[in-house]
């Protein structure tokens, strides 16, 4: 079988660290997690946020990787093994077909945003943004995500780099580039934020994000055709914070799953979690107060969404000495997370697809690679005023429509399914074998998984689907 010959495993537990550190930094927490901050109102989503990475996330880092070493193949085969060995349904399999579909999706946008990184590389690079101003950097953003060719370029340009470097395996070019590129990018963002904390608003920041006002958590105002604003009852902050965790930790997509299939029985587990989570933590929090003094100081609007970044640190980079080279590092490092985010999201079709067929790897991470970039256009032209930008679903683009999809939907059903099996349909005994890790962390983290994970994602999705229904 070709599945069988081909299962790679990482070179060493080092290779490992860096590998899922460098699927969990990535476009969520530099592009994503400051702008659904500044959508959530700053400090009550980033408290929520924080919660839900170490009580949820963290747990459901373990689990996933442990189902993915005991399964030892692609996410599909590894919960369809394991729910045999365990007496449970082969339905069971359907929590990895989520995975690998859901990741599929993701993965056809990711790489829209992450060609924006490209771009933005090289306009910098060009001078684009010396002594820019807020008003032009907006257009230039805007301009730019309208613009069919230029997109697609930058699309085809970064989906093309994730290709060739899935086909090489998970040992060839992905772990040298996050050895070294990934403290790169974090000394970067430190720069940056000192930069910030000198020439931007940084107290107005530092309230923004760390002092939360609860209201925004629970009420949303909607601003009625009469003018007059109302306020009503609302989670969705709530489940924007939910989603976003399990996006920035790459879970519930399959991908964690994976690199757990490529890990050897001697690593820890639980810590390996906690280093994980703690190193995503931190990249999205400097990413927040390196960007959100700018925000303020230009008076920019917190909750204007995916063109944050893109609009606000081009005239920091304008401004400050040697701009044009940190703004095209900074873009370059950008896209170098970015590529190591979209390699696992690749990982899982491509492991599944060369486990069923006789493909070589190569052939597979093309294929679904030229298949994700192909569904990719579609979100790159739903952007601005590209060519697509019109077509509603359910009332927003097709790239939002996406986000939906998998960030609200069907990662929180992964994510409870897996949080339900592991806690409820593996014996305790296999858990605490496959764990090996003393009998108190065990207790802990059976509880979060048993209980309260599924009851907070359930309680949650319900609400949400609710909301989606009556609204
Ligand atoms: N965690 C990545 C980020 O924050 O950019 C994105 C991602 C990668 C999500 C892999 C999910 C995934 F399975």
């Amino acid at each position: 079988m070709a599945g069988a010959t081909q299962h790679a495993h990482w070179s060493s537990k080092w290779a490992f660290m860096l590998a899922a550190v460098g699927s969990a930094v990535g476009l969520g927490n530099i592009w994503k997690f400051p702008y659904e901050a500044g959508q959530g109102g700053g400090g009550a989503f980033v408290l929520v946020y924080l919660i839900f990475v170490f009580v949820i996330g963290v747990p459901m880092l373990v689990a996933e990787l442990s189902l993915g070493r005991r399964g030892q193949m692609s996410p599909i085969n590894s919960m369809a093994k394991i729910a045999k060995e365990e007496g449970r349904s082969p339905l069971w399999s359907l929590i990895g077909w989520s995975g690998v579909v859901g990741a599929f999706i993701v993965i056809s946008f990711y790489s829209v945003v992450g060609g924006w990184t490209l771009a933005y590389m090289a306009k910098s690079a060009m001078g684009a943004f010396s002594g820019i101003t807020a008003a032009a950097s907006q257009e230039t953003f805007l301009a730019y995500i309208s613009d069919p060719v230029m997109t697609i370029v930058s699309h085809v340009a970064f989906m093309g780099i994730t290709i060739f470097i899935v086909a090489k395996g998970v040992q060839g070019g992905l772990e040298k580039a996050v050895t070294l590129l990934m403290p790169a990018l974090f000394a970067l963002l430190l720069i940056l934020v000192i930069y910030s904390a000198f020439n931007g608003a940084f107290v107005a920041t530092l309230d923004f994000l760390f002092n939360p006002d609860f209201d925004q958590l629970f009420y949303k105002e909607t601003v009625l055709a009469s003018g007059e604003v109302t306020r009503h009852f609302s989670l969705d902050t709530v489940l924007q914070a939910l989603g976003q965790s399990f996006f920035s930790l790459s879970l519930a997509l399959g991908s964690i799953m994976t690199y757990g299939s490529y890990l050897r029985r001697d690593v820890n587990l639980g810590k390996s979690a906690v280093i994980i989570a703690s190193a995503d933590s931190a990249v999205a929090l400097m990413a927040g107060l390196a960007i959100f003094p700018i925000v303020f100081a230009y008076g920019l609007d917190v909750g204007q969404g995916g063109g944050l970044v893109f609009m606000t640190l081009p005239i920091a980079f304008g401004q400050m000495p040697l701009g044009g080279l940190v703004g095209t590092l900074f873009f370059a490092l950008l896209a170098v997370a970015a590529v190591t985010s979209a390699i696992s999201l690749l990982e899982p079709p491509v492991s599944y697809v060369a486990e069923k067929t006789s493909m070589s790897r190569r052939k597979v991470a093309i294929t679904m690679g030229v298949a994700a970039g192909l569904l990719g256009v579609l979100s790159a032209y739903s952007q601005g005023s590209n060519l697509l930008s019109d077509v509603r679903i359910f009332g927003v683009n097709i790239m939002d429509a996406k986000d939906f999809l998998t960030n609200n939907i069907m990662m929180p059903l992964a994510g409870m399914f897996t949080a339900l099996f592991v806690g409820w349909f593996v014996s305790r005994k296999a858990m605490m074998d496959e764990l090996a890790i003393e009998d108190r962390s065990f207790r802990i983290w059976y509880f979060l998984v048993r209980f309260v994970s599924p009851i907070a994602v359930g309680v949650i999705f319900v609400k949400i689907i609710f909301d989606t229904i009556a609204g």
